[in-house]
Protein backbone atom coordinates (compact mmCIF):
# COMPACT_ATOMS: atom_id res chain seq x y z
CA UNK A 1 0.00 0.00 0.00
CA UNK A 2 1.40 3.66 -0.83
CA UNK A 3 2.32 5.67 1.91
CA UNK A 4 0.78 8.99 2.67
CA UNK A 5 3.94 11.18 3.37
CA UNK A 6 2.64 13.85 6.02
CA UNK A 7 6.25 15.96 6.98
CA UNK A 8 9.80 16.08 8.07
CA UNK A 9 11.58 15.51 11.39
CA UNK A 10 12.86 18.77 12.58
CA UNK A 11 15.58 19.21 15.35
CA UNK A 12 14.66 21.00 18.31
CA UNK A 13 16.09 21.46 22.02
CA UNK A 14 13.87 18.60 23.16
CA UNK A 15 13.19 16.62 20.44
CA UNK A 16 13.84 14.29 18.35
CA UNK A 17 14.85 11.90 21.32
CA UNK A 18 13.65 8.72 22.53
CA UNK A 19 10.45 9.84 24.30
CA UNK A 20 9.59 12.89 21.38
CA UNK A 21 9.82 13.35 17.95
CA UNK A 22 8.88 16.82 16.47
CA UNK A 23 8.20 17.02 12.88
CA UNK A 24 6.87 20.34 10.99
CA UNK A 25 3.71 19.32 8.51
CA UNK A 26 4.77 19.96 4.58
CA UNK A 27 1.95 17.55 3.49
CA UNK A 28 -1.81 17.17 4.57
CA UNK A 29 -3.57 17.91 7.59
CA UNK A 30 -2.57 15.39 10.69
CA UNK A 31 -4.37 16.15 13.95
CA UNK A 32 -4.10 15.19 17.40
CA UNK A 33 -4.56 11.18 17.74
CA UNK A 34 -3.59 10.23 14.70
CA UNK A 35 -0.77 7.78 14.19
CA UNK A 36 2.49 8.43 12.51
CA UNK A 37 5.19 5.85 11.28
CA UNK A 38 9.14 6.56 10.20
CA UNK A 39 11.97 4.98 9.31
CA UNK A 40 14.58 4.25 11.93
CA UNK A 41 17.64 2.40 12.42
CA UNK A 42 16.16 -0.43 14.58
CA UNK A 43 13.40 -0.88 12.17
CA UNK A 44 10.08 1.06 11.41
CA UNK A 45 8.95 3.38 14.16
CA UNK A 46 5.41 4.25 15.34
CA UNK A 47 4.52 7.25 17.33
CA UNK A 48 1.30 9.22 18.24
CA UNK A 49 0.42 12.81 17.43
CA UNK A 50 0.18 14.45 21.17
CA UNK A 51 -0.21 17.76 20.21
CA UNK A 52 0.04 20.09 16.75
CA UNK A 53 1.02 23.81 16.92
CA UNK A 54 0.88 26.00 14.35
CA UNK A 55 3.87 28.93 14.22
CA UNK A 56 4.25 32.16 12.28
CA UNK A 57 7.90 33.68 12.65
CA UNK A 58 5.84 36.99 11.84
CA UNK A 59 3.95 37.11 15.02
CA UNK A 60 6.74 35.58 17.44
CA UNK A 61 7.38 38.74 18.89
CA UNK A 62 5.02 40.44 21.21
CA UNK A 63 6.45 44.09 20.62
CA UNK A 64 6.66 43.69 16.99
CA UNK A 65 3.16 42.57 16.35
CA UNK A 66 2.07 45.48 18.34
CA UNK A 67 4.13 47.99 16.44
CA UNK A 68 2.74 46.92 13.25
CA UNK A 69 -0.37 46.98 14.31
CA UNK A 70 -0.51 50.44 15.62
CA UNK A 71 -0.28 51.68 12.11
CA UNK A 72 -3.68 50.98 11.86
CA UNK A 73 -2.98 48.28 9.11
CA UNK A 74 -2.89 44.61 9.83
CA UNK A 75 -0.28 42.33 9.72
CA UNK A 76 -1.95 40.26 7.58
CA UNK A 77 -1.79 43.21 4.93
CA UNK A 78 1.11 44.45 5.16
CA UNK A 79 3.46 41.29 4.78
CA UNK A 80 3.11 37.88 3.04
CA UNK A 81 2.64 36.19 6.29
CA UNK A 82 0.65 33.31 5.77
CA UNK A 83 3.80 32.02 3.51
CA UNK A 84 5.05 31.84 7.01
CA UNK A 85 2.80 29.80 8.76
CA UNK A 86 3.71 26.39 9.49
CA UNK A 87 2.84 23.39 11.65
CA UNK A 88 4.82 21.50 13.78
CA UNK A 89 3.24 17.91 14.89
CA UNK A 90 4.31 16.79 18.60
CA UNK A 91 4.29 13.19 18.85
CA UNK A 92 5.35 10.43 21.24
CA UNK A 93 7.23 7.40 20.06
CA UNK A 94 5.15 4.43 21.17
CA UNK A 95 7.41 1.26 19.90
CA UNK A 96 9.80 -0.18 16.88
CA UNK A 97 8.71 -3.04 14.85
CA UNK A 98 11.97 -4.69 14.42
CA UNK A 99 12.80 -8.33 12.95
CA UNK A 100 12.60 -8.99 16.61
CA UNK A 101 9.43 -7.93 17.26
CA UNK A 102 8.20 -4.93 19.20
CA UNK A 103 10.60 -2.55 21.43
CA UNK A 104 10.53 0.37 23.05
CA UNK A 105 12.51 3.15 21.65
CA UNK A 106 15.85 3.70 22.71
CA UNK A 107 17.33 5.69 20.53
CA UNK A 108 15.32 8.64 18.20
CA UNK A 109 14.99 9.21 14.35
CA UNK A 110 17.45 11.28 12.88
CA UNK A 111 16.31 14.83 12.22
CA UNK A 112 15.41 14.86 8.54
CA UNK A 113 13.41 11.58 8.97
CA UNK A 114 10.36 11.56 6.65
CA UNK A 115 6.86 10.91 8.27
CA UNK A 116 3.97 8.67 6.72
CA UNK A 117 0.46 8.58 7.99
CA UNK A 118 0.80 4.87 10.03
CA UNK A 119 -0.63 1.85 7.73
CA UNK A 120 -3.75 0.17 9.13
CA UNK A 121 -1.72 -3.15 9.05
CA UNK A 122 1.38 -1.93 11.46
CA UNK A 123 -1.68 -0.29 14.23
CA UNK A 124 -3.24 -3.71 14.02
CA UNK A 125 -0.21 -5.32 15.03
CA UNK A 126 0.65 -3.05 17.46
CA UNK A 127 -2.75 -3.04 19.50
CA UNK A 128 -2.52 -6.85 18.48
CA UNK A 129 -6.00 -6.36 17.71
CA UNK A 130 -8.22 -9.92 16.76
CA UNK A 131 -10.13 -10.78 13.93
CA UNK A 132 -11.40 -13.31 16.07
CA UNK A 133 -12.31 -10.72 19.04
CA UNK A 134 -14.86 -8.12 20.42
CA UNK A 135 -15.71 -5.28 18.40
CA UNK A 136 -16.25 -2.26 20.21
CA UNK A 137 -15.29 0.41 18.01
CA UNK A 138 -13.01 2.42 15.16
CA UNK A 139 -9.91 4.41 15.73
CA UNK A 140 -10.51 7.76 14.70
CA UNK A 141 -8.90 9.09 11.67
CA UNK A 142 -8.32 5.62 10.34
CA UNK A 143 -9.30 3.08 8.78
CA UNK A 144 -9.12 0.47 11.44
CA UNK A 145 -12.03 -1.89 13.82
CA UNK A 146 -11.04 -1.74 17.22
CA UNK A 147 -11.19 -5.71 17.61
CA UNK A 148 -10.08 -7.20 20.98
CA UNK A 149 -8.82 -10.35 21.88
CA UNK A 150 -11.14 -11.83 23.81
CA UNK A 151 -8.79 -13.60 26.35
CA UNK A 152 -7.09 -10.36 26.88
CA UNK A 153 -10.19 -8.17 27.30
CA UNK A 154 -11.70 -10.09 30.24
CA UNK A 155 -9.69 -12.66 31.56
CA UNK A 156 -8.00 -11.25 34.09
CA UNK A 157 -10.97 -9.54 34.63
CA UNK A 158 -12.29 -5.71 33.11
CA UNK A 159 -13.26 -2.45 34.97
CA UNK A 160 -15.65 -0.20 33.20
CA UNK A 161 -15.68 3.85 34.71
CA UNK A 162 -17.42 6.72 34.41
CA UNK A 163 -19.32 9.30 35.39
CA UNK A 164 -22.57 8.56 35.08
CA UNK A 165 -24.27 9.07 31.63
CA UNK A 166 -21.10 8.37 29.75
CA UNK A 167 -21.77 5.39 28.15
CA UNK A 168 -20.64 2.66 30.25
CA UNK A 169 -23.51 0.45 30.10
CA UNK A 170 -23.83 1.31 26.12
CA UNK A 171 -20.09 0.12 25.98
CA UNK A 172 -20.51 -3.12 28.08
CA UNK A 173 -24.20 -4.19 25.87
CA UNK A 174 -21.44 -4.20 23.24
CA UNK A 175 -19.45 -6.40 24.61
CA UNK A 176 -22.40 -8.63 25.62
CA UNK A 177 -23.57 -8.70 21.85
CA UNK A 178 -20.05 -9.60 20.63
CA UNK A 179 -20.02 -12.51 23.35
CA UNK A 180 -23.61 -13.52 22.20
CA UNK A 181 -22.79 -13.58 18.37
CA UNK A 182 -19.78 -15.56 18.83
CA UNK A 183 -19.81 -18.73 17.45
CA UNK A 184 -18.63 -22.28 18.85
CA UNK A 185 -15.68 -23.02 17.02
CA UNK A 186 -14.36 -19.54 17.95
CA UNK A 187 -15.19 -20.43 21.95
CA UNK A 188 -18.20 -18.36 23.42
CA UNK A 189 -18.51 -18.37 27.17
CA UNK A 190 -21.37 -17.35 29.11
CA UNK A 191 -22.52 -14.25 30.13
CA UNK A 192 -24.52 -13.54 33.56
CA UNK A 193 -25.44 -9.21 35.04
CA UNK A 194 -26.00 -8.45 37.85
CA UNK A 195 -28.29 -5.26 36.74
CA UNK A 196 -29.60 -2.84 39.80
CA UNK A 197 -31.53 -0.86 37.26
CA UNK A 198 -32.64 -2.74 35.15
CA UNK A 199 -31.08 -1.33 32.20
CA UNK A 200 -30.04 -4.93 30.30
CA UNK A 201 -33.41 -6.52 30.63
CA UNK A 202 -34.37 -5.32 27.08
CA UNK A 203 -32.07 -8.39 25.95
CA UNK A 204 -34.76 -10.41 26.80
CA UNK A 205 -37.69 -8.59 24.70
CA UNK A 206 -38.45 -9.21 21.25
CA UNK A 207 -36.38 -6.49 18.97
CA UNK A 208 -38.35 -3.26 17.33
CA UNK A 209 -37.84 -3.08 14.09
CA UNK A 210 -33.61 -1.65 13.15
CA UNK A 211 -32.37 -3.77 16.08
CA UNK A 212 -30.87 -6.96 16.38
CA UNK A 213 -32.81 -9.63 18.64
CA UNK A 214 -31.07 -11.48 21.23
CA UNK A 215 -34.26 -12.63 23.34
CA UNK A 216 -33.79 -16.44 22.40
CA UNK A 217 -30.29 -16.00 23.96
CA UNK A 218 -31.53 -14.22 27.10
CA UNK A 219 -32.95 -15.29 30.24
CA UNK A 220 -34.20 -12.46 32.80
CA UNK A 221 -34.79 -13.13 35.95
CA UNK A 222 -36.72 -10.37 38.17
CA UNK A 223 -35.25 -10.11 41.95
CA UNK A 224 -38.20 -10.77 43.26
CA UNK A 225 -38.49 -14.53 41.92
CA UNK A 226 -34.88 -15.38 43.31
CA UNK A 227 -34.85 -17.75 45.94
CA UNK A 228 -31.91 -18.64 47.88
CA UNK A 229 -32.06 -22.14 48.84
CA UNK A 230 -31.00 -23.17 52.73
CA UNK A 231 -30.11 -26.65 52.57
CA UNK A 232 -27.32 -24.95 49.75
CA UNK A 233 -25.99 -22.40 52.35
CA UNK A 234 -23.01 -23.75 54.33
CA UNK A 235 -22.32 -22.21 57.88
CA UNK A 236 -19.53 -19.47 56.36
CA UNK A 237 -22.08 -18.31 53.98
CA UNK A 238 -24.42 -17.84 56.71
CA UNK A 239 -22.08 -16.30 58.89
CA UNK A 240 -21.34 -13.78 55.95
CA UNK A 241 -24.54 -12.26 56.37
CA UNK A 242 -25.14 -12.31 60.24
CA UNK A 243 -23.78 -9.36 61.11
CA UNK A 244 -20.97 -10.16 64.55
CA UNK A 245 -21.73 -13.88 65.03
CA UNK A 246 -19.38 -14.84 67.45
CA UNK A 247 -17.53 -18.38 67.14
CA UNK A 248 -19.84 -20.38 69.88
CA UNK A 249 -22.76 -19.33 67.95
CA UNK A 250 -21.24 -20.23 64.29
CA UNK A 251 -20.25 -23.44 66.11
CA UNK A 252 -24.05 -24.15 67.24
CA UNK A 253 -25.05 -23.12 63.90
CA UNK A 254 -22.85 -25.34 61.70
CA UNK A 255 -23.89 -28.23 64.16
CA UNK A 256 -27.74 -27.77 63.62
CA UNK A 257 -27.21 -26.75 59.90
CA UNK A 258 -24.92 -30.43 59.18
CA UNK A 259 -27.93 -32.48 61.75
CA UNK A 260 -30.27 -31.27 59.07
CA UNK A 261 -28.31 -32.02 56.14
CA UNK A 262 -28.01 -35.46 56.97
CA UNK A 263 -31.56 -35.60 57.46
CA UNK A 264 -32.56 -34.55 54.56
CA UNK A 265 -30.19 -37.14 52.61
CA UNK A 266 -31.84 -39.20 54.50
CA UNK A 267 -35.31 -38.90 53.06
CA UNK A 268 -36.66 -35.45 55.03
CA UNK A 269 -36.20 -33.81 52.07
CA UNK A 270 -35.13 -30.29 51.61
CA UNK A 271 -35.48 -27.63 54.94
CA UNK A 272 -36.20 -24.10 54.66
CA UNK A 273 -35.40 -21.12 57.37
CA UNK A 274 -38.61 -22.00 59.46
CA UNK A 275 -37.25 -25.68 60.04
CA UNK A 276 -33.99 -24.61 60.73
CA UNK A 277 -35.27 -22.08 63.28
CA UNK A 278 -37.78 -25.08 64.93
CA UNK A 279 -34.45 -27.12 64.58
CA UNK A 280 -32.66 -24.78 66.95
CA UNK A 281 -35.70 -23.78 68.94
CA UNK A 282 -36.09 -27.15 70.10
CA UNK A 283 -32.55 -28.06 70.72
CA UNK A 284 -31.65 -28.81 73.80
CA UNK A 285 -27.73 -28.45 74.02
CA UNK A 286 -27.46 -24.83 72.97
CA UNK A 287 -27.06 -22.27 75.70
CA UNK A 288 -30.43 -20.23 75.89
CA UNK A 289 -28.24 -16.57 75.14
CA UNK A 290 -27.21 -18.23 72.01
CA UNK A 291 -29.99 -20.03 71.16
CA UNK A 292 -32.34 -16.36 71.39
CA UNK A 293 -29.38 -14.52 69.21
CA UNK A 294 -29.37 -17.12 66.35
CA UNK A 295 -33.51 -16.81 65.94
CA UNK A 296 -33.46 -13.16 66.27
CA UNK A 297 -30.86 -13.49 63.27
CA UNK A 298 -32.85 -15.85 61.43
CA UNK A 299 -35.78 -13.98 61.92
CA UNK A 300 -34.49 -10.92 60.21
CA UNK A 301 -33.41 -13.02 57.21
CA UNK A 302 -36.87 -14.74 57.05
CA UNK A 303 -38.25 -11.17 56.87
CA UNK A 304 -35.73 -10.60 53.51
CA UNK A 305 -38.25 -13.31 52.00
CA UNK A 306 -35.31 -14.45 50.22
CA UNK A 307 -34.70 -17.67 51.08
CA UNK A 308 -36.33 -20.90 50.12
CA UNK A 309 -35.70 -24.67 50.03
CA UNK A 310 -34.18 -24.94 47.14
CA UNK A 311 -32.28 -22.40 44.61
CA UNK A 312 -34.06 -20.06 42.40
CA UNK A 313 -33.07 -20.59 39.74
CA UNK A 314 -30.55 -22.88 39.70
CA UNK A 315 -26.97 -21.54 38.54
CA UNK A 316 -26.71 -24.79 36.18
CA UNK A 317 -29.60 -23.39 34.09
CA UNK A 318 -29.16 -20.17 33.81
CA UNK A 319 -24.79 -20.21 32.73
CA UNK A 320 -24.82 -21.67 28.93
CA UNK A 321 -22.23 -21.31 26.54
CA UNK A 322 -23.02 -18.08 24.51
CA UNK A 323 -26.29 -16.84 26.01
CA UNK A 324 -27.17 -14.11 28.87
CA UNK A 325 -28.49 -14.17 32.01
CA UNK A 326 -29.91 -10.81 33.29
CA UNK A 327 -30.24 -10.81 37.20
CA UNK A 328 -33.03 -7.97 37.13
CA UNK A 329 -32.55 -6.39 41.07
CA UNK A 330 -34.65 -2.91 40.14
CA UNK A 331 -37.53 -4.31 42.04
CA UNK A 332 -35.28 -4.86 45.26
CA UNK A 333 -34.95 -1.84 47.14
CA UNK A 334 -32.83 -2.89 50.48
CA UNK A 335 -28.91 -2.78 49.59
CA UNK A 336 -28.54 -6.00 51.70
CA UNK A 337 -30.92 -7.94 50.10
CA UNK A 338 -29.22 -7.37 46.85
CA UNK A 339 -25.88 -8.06 48.07
CA UNK A 340 -26.45 -11.29 49.72
CA UNK A 341 -28.33 -12.41 46.31
CA UNK A 342 -24.85 -11.46 44.47
CA UNK A 343 -22.76 -12.69 47.23
CA UNK A 344 -24.75 -16.10 47.20
CA UNK A 345 -24.64 -16.36 43.23
CA UNK A 346 -21.27 -15.29 42.92
CA UNK A 347 -20.28 -18.04 44.98
CA UNK A 348 -22.33 -20.47 43.39
CA UNK A 349 -20.67 -19.51 39.50
CA UNK A 350 -16.92 -19.60 41.36
CA UNK A 351 -17.38 -22.60 43.11
CA UNK A 352 -19.47 -24.34 39.62
CA UNK A 353 -16.95 -22.93 37.78
CA UNK A 354 -14.01 -24.46 39.44
CA UNK A 355 -15.80 -28.05 39.45
CA UNK A 356 -16.20 -27.31 35.80
CA UNK A 357 -19.69 -27.72 36.06
CA UNK A 358 -20.48 -24.53 34.55
CA UNK A 359 -18.92 -22.87 30.79
CA UNK A 360 -16.46 -20.28 31.34
CA UNK A 361 -18.51 -16.90 32.13
CA UNK A 362 -18.06 -13.55 31.99
CA UNK A 363 -19.85 -11.99 35.73
CA UNK A 364 -21.12 -8.24 35.31
CA UNK A 365 -21.24 -6.25 38.46
CA UNK A 366 -23.48 -3.00 37.24
CA UNK A 367 -22.66 -0.51 40.40
CA UNK A 368 -20.27 -2.17 41.51
CA UNK A 369 -19.18 -0.10 43.96
CA UNK A 370 -22.47 -1.16 45.56
CA UNK A 371 -21.21 -4.44 46.02
CA UNK A 372 -17.51 -4.02 46.49
CA UNK A 373 -16.86 -0.90 48.00
CA UNK A 374 -13.86 0.39 49.82
CA UNK A 375 -14.73 1.86 53.40
CA UNK A 376 -17.71 -0.59 54.45
CA UNK A 377 -17.79 -3.59 57.14
CA UNK A 378 -17.63 -6.77 56.55
CA UNK A 379 -21.84 -6.71 57.79
CA UNK A 380 -22.11 -3.78 55.02
CA UNK A 381 -20.33 -5.60 52.25
CA UNK A 382 -21.30 -8.85 52.41
CA UNK A 383 -20.67 -9.46 48.56
CA UNK A 384 -16.92 -8.11 48.78
CA UNK A 385 -15.37 -11.01 49.72
CA UNK A 386 -16.23 -12.77 47.16
CA UNK A 387 -16.21 -10.54 44.43
CA UNK A 388 -12.42 -10.23 45.90
CA UNK A 389 -11.54 -13.99 45.57
CA UNK A 390 -13.20 -13.99 42.09
CA UNK A 391 -11.26 -10.94 41.10
CA UNK A 392 -7.78 -12.62 42.38
CA UNK A 393 -8.14 -16.41 41.50
CA UNK A 394 -11.08 -16.46 38.89
CA UNK A 395 -8.48 -16.24 36.05
CA UNK A 396 -7.16 -19.81 36.64
CA UNK A 397 -10.39 -21.27 36.32
CA UNK A 398 -12.54 -18.84 33.31
CA UNK A 399 -14.00 -16.65 35.83
CA UNK A 400 -14.15 -13.30 34.75
CA UNK A 401 -15.25 -10.46 36.03
CA UNK A 402 -16.45 -7.03 34.66
CA UNK A 403 -17.02 -4.56 37.39
CA UNK A 404 -19.01 -1.18 35.89
CA UNK A 405 -18.88 2.21 38.19
CA UNK A 406 -18.98 6.04 38.07
CA UNK A 407 -17.98 6.10 41.93
CA UNK A 408 -14.39 4.74 40.78
CA UNK A 409 -13.23 6.07 44.67
CA UNK A 410 -15.84 4.16 45.79
CA UNK A 411 -15.15 0.83 44.95
CA UNK A 412 -12.53 -2.09 46.76
CA UNK A 413 -9.13 -1.07 45.75
CA UNK A 414 -8.14 -4.56 46.09
CA UNK A 415 -10.80 -5.64 43.72
CA UNK A 416 -10.10 -2.85 40.54
CA UNK A 417 -6.57 -3.74 40.92
CA UNK A 418 -6.88 -7.29 40.05
CA UNK A 419 -8.64 -5.67 36.88
CA UNK A 420 -5.50 -5.74 34.48
CA UNK A 421 -7.82 -3.75 32.02
CA UNK A 422 -9.45 -0.92 32.60
CA UNK A 423 -11.55 1.07 30.20
CA UNK A 424 -12.67 4.07 30.98
CA UNK A 425 -14.53 7.11 29.75
CA UNK A 426 -14.98 10.65 30.71
CA UNK A 427 -14.33 11.13 34.44
CA UNK A 428 -14.37 14.65 35.31
CA UNK A 429 -13.41 13.97 39.66
CA UNK A 430 -10.17 14.47 40.35
CA UNK A 431 -10.36 11.82 43.11
CA UNK A 432 -11.50 9.26 40.92
CA UNK A 433 -8.63 9.95 38.50
CA UNK A 434 -6.40 9.54 41.42
CA UNK A 435 -7.56 6.06 42.24
CA UNK A 436 -7.48 5.15 39.07
CA UNK A 437 -4.01 5.85 38.66
CA UNK A 438 -2.88 4.53 41.87
CA UNK A 439 -4.48 1.25 40.34
CA UNK A 440 -2.75 1.19 36.99
CA UNK A 441 0.61 1.81 36.42
CA UNK A 442 0.32 1.75 32.45
CA UNK A 443 -1.44 5.34 32.86
CA UNK A 444 0.67 8.26 32.38
CA UNK A 445 -0.52 11.87 32.95
CA UNK A 446 -1.00 12.85 29.53
CA UNK A 447 -3.41 10.01 29.14
CA UNK A 448 -5.06 10.92 32.81
CA UNK A 449 -5.38 14.74 31.33
CA UNK A 450 -6.75 13.56 28.04
CA UNK A 451 -9.66 11.80 30.08
CA UNK A 452 -11.59 14.88 31.38
CA UNK A 453 -12.01 16.23 28.03
CA UNK A 454 -13.47 12.45 26.19
CA UNK A 455 -16.96 12.93 24.88
CA UNK A 456 -19.76 10.59 25.05
CA UNK A 457 -19.00 7.27 23.82
CA UNK A 458 -15.06 7.77 23.34
CA UNK A 459 -12.75 5.86 25.59
CA UNK A 460 -9.26 4.96 27.00
CA UNK A 461 -8.46 1.18 27.25
CA UNK A 462 -5.34 0.60 29.29
CA UNK A 463 -3.67 -2.57 30.51
CA UNK A 464 -3.62 -5.93 29.56
CA UNK A 465 -5.82 -6.19 26.40
CA UNK A 466 -3.94 -3.40 24.80
CA UNK A 467 -0.10 -3.03 24.74
CA UNK A 468 -0.26 0.58 24.91
CA UNK A 469 -2.91 2.79 26.14
CA UNK A 470 -5.48 3.11 23.12
CA UNK A 471 -8.55 5.97 22.62
CA UNK A 472 -11.07 5.29 20.43
CA UNK A 473 -14.69 5.67 20.08
CA UNK A 474 -17.33 3.41 20.97
CA UNK A 475 -19.66 1.70 18.44
CA UNK A 476 -23.44 2.12 18.03
CA UNK A 477 -25.09 -0.71 19.88
CA UNK A 478 -27.39 -3.07 17.59
CA UNK A 479 -29.35 -4.25 20.91
CA UNK A 480 -32.34 -2.54 21.60
CA UNK A 481 -31.49 -0.28 24.56
CA UNK A 482 -33.81 0.02 27.67
CA UNK A 483 -36.60 1.91 27.97
CA UNK A 484 -35.66 5.74 28.24
CA UNK A 485 -35.52 6.99 31.04
CA UNK A 486 -38.17 10.23 31.35
CA UNK A 487 -36.95 14.00 31.22
CA UNK A 488 -38.93 15.94 34.18
CA UNK A 489 -40.66 17.60 31.43
CA UNK A 490 -42.22 14.67 30.37
CA UNK A 491 -43.31 12.67 33.90
CA UNK A 492 -44.87 15.95 34.68
CA UNK A 493 -46.85 15.76 32.02
CA UNK A 494 -47.80 12.14 32.38
CA UNK A 495 -48.60 13.00 36.11
CA UNK A 496 -51.04 15.89 35.34
CA UNK A 497 -52.95 13.80 32.59
CA UNK A 498 -53.51 10.71 34.35
CA UNK A 499 -54.96 13.09 37.25
CA UNK A 500 -57.29 14.71 34.67
CA UNK A 501 -58.10 10.94 33.58
CA UNK A 502 -58.74 9.77 37.24
CA UNK A 503 -61.23 13.12 37.73
CA UNK A 504 -62.85 12.37 34.46
CA UNK A 505 -63.72 8.91 35.05
CA UNK A 506 -65.26 9.83 38.76
CA UNK A 507 -67.28 12.38 37.61
CA UNK A 508 -69.09 10.03 34.34
CA UNK A 509 -69.46 7.66 37.42
CA UNK A 510 -70.89 10.34 39.24
N1 LIG B 1 -20.79 5.03 21.96
C1 LIG B 1 -21.97 5.61 21.99
N2 LIG B 1 -22.59 5.95 20.86
C2 LIG B 1 -23.82 6.52 20.88
N3 LIG B 1 -24.51 6.80 22.00
C3 LIG B 1 -23.96 6.49 23.17
C4 LIG B 1 -22.66 5.89 23.22
N4 LIG B 1 -22.36 5.69 24.52
C5 LIG B 1 -23.42 6.16 25.22
N5 LIG B 1 -24.36 6.63 24.43
C6 LIG B 1 -25.65 7.21 24.87
O1 LIG B 1 -25.43 8.02 26.01
C7 LIG B 1 -26.42 7.80 27.00
C8 LIG B 1 -25.78 7.40 28.33
O2 LIG B 1 -25.12 6.16 28.16
P1 LIG B 1 -25.07 5.05 29.29
O3 LIG B 1 -24.39 3.89 28.71
O4 LIG B 1 -26.41 4.82 29.88
O5 LIG B 1 -24.15 5.78 30.36
P2 LIG B 1 -23.65 5.28 31.80
O6 LIG B 1 -23.96 3.82 31.90
O7 LIG B 1 -22.20 5.59 31.83
O8 LIG B 1 -24.42 6.09 32.80
C9 LIG B 1 -27.34 6.72 26.46
O9 LIG B 1 -28.51 7.34 25.97
C10 LIG B 1 -26.57 6.10 25.34
O10 LIG B 1 -27.41 5.65 24.32
MG1 LIG C 1 -25.17 2.84 33.31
Amino acid sequence: MEKTYVGTVISTINSPSPSSVDFVVTNETVHRGQFVEMEHEHGIMLALITNVVKTNKYFERADSVKEFEASGKAILEQFPTAEWEYIVANTRPLGIFTESGIKRPSVPPSPGTKVYLARESLLKKFYGFDDNGVYLGRLEFHDLDVKLNMTKLLKKHLAVLSISGAGKSHTVACIIEELLERKKEQGRIACIVFDPHGEYSSFAEPAKQGYVDYSDKTLLIQGKQIRIGVPNLNVGMLAGIIPGISLAQRRELSRILSELKKEMRSGNGPFDLSKLKDAIASDSEIKTNTKSALLAWLSELESLHLFGKTDLPSIRDIVMPGKLAVIDLSDIIDLRKKQIIVSYFAHKLFNERRKQRIAPFLLVVEEAHQFTPEKASEEQAVSREILRTIAREGRKFGASLCLISQRPVQLDTTTLSQCNTKLILRITNPYDLDHIAKSAEAIDKRSLDMITSLQVGEALLIGEAVGYPLFFKVRQRKSMPSKHEMTLEEAAIQFEESVAKKNSESKAYL
